[in-house]
């Protein structure tokens, strides 16, 4: 694979969307191709089992249809956008992606991270991000800012210790795995972490060329 994969992480709130439009457009503006995506979602089809997994419903659903629909969904993103993306050698910066599945169907549900890495294997085979910026923030604020935005996903009516699982496992990956993750205090400014992440920037162009 030519390109770069960068996936942006973290809880409800974080700003990762923001802060994801704020990379991409420093990056054009340095001249490098940068294709957007998020998942769930990505892709018109992949968008619709997006909207079957956030549409809160009478039925419940049970954590491996949420599982299953998760790379179900990732499995078309990858196909449609992200490798051809790569093999272009585009920069494809990604809001989610497999970590958030390890944080909230393994942390927060508590399915097996075994059973996870299954699935990873089998749809994404070797493709894993080049680098991972966790946007990091205690799960009061991201709740807060969450529900500020009005009404609330099928997620963002979990309760306070299914975001707490999220959170530690996010941190725990990272920790495990320093070269690939970057954490980011995203309880700051948002000057203070768009600071942060132009400082990132020249090591990812290097990176690029490496
Ligand atoms: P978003 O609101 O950040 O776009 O993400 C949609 C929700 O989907 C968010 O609550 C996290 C959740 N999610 C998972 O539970 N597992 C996953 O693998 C992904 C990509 C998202």
């Amino acid at each position: 694979m030519a390109g770069l994969f960068i996936t942006l992480e973290g809880p409800e709130g974080a700003g990762k969307s923001t802060n994801r439009d704020f990379l991409a457009t420093r990056l054009q503006a340095l001249g490098q191709r940068v294709v957007l995506t998020r998942e769930p979602g990505g892709t018109p089809l992949a968008e619709r089992i997006r909207e079957v997994l956030l549409e809160p419903t009478d039925e419940p659903m049970c954590s491996d249809t949420e599982l299953l629909l998760m790379f179900a969904a990732r499995a078309q993103h990858l196909d449609r956008v992200i490798r051809p993306a790569l093999a272009d050698n585009a920069i494809v910066l990604c809001d989610r992606f497999t970590d958030a599945t390890y944080a909230y169907q393994g942390g927060g549900r508590g399915l097996a991270m075994s059973r996870i890495a299954e699935l990873e294997a089998f749809v994404q085979a070797e493709l894993r991000p080049d680098l991972t910026l966790v946007f990091d923030l205690p799960i009061e604020i991201g709740l807060e800012r969450a529900r500020a935005r009005g009404r609330l996903d099928r997620f963002e009516q979990e309760d306070a210790r299914f975001f707490d699982a999220v959170r530690t496992t996010y941190l725990q990956r990272a920790s495990r795995e320093p070269s690939r993750y970057h954490v980011i205090d995203a309880a700051q400014s948002l000057d203070a972490v768009q600071q942060t992440l132009e400082a990132l920037l020249p090591a990812l162009i290097e990176r690029r060329h490496a």
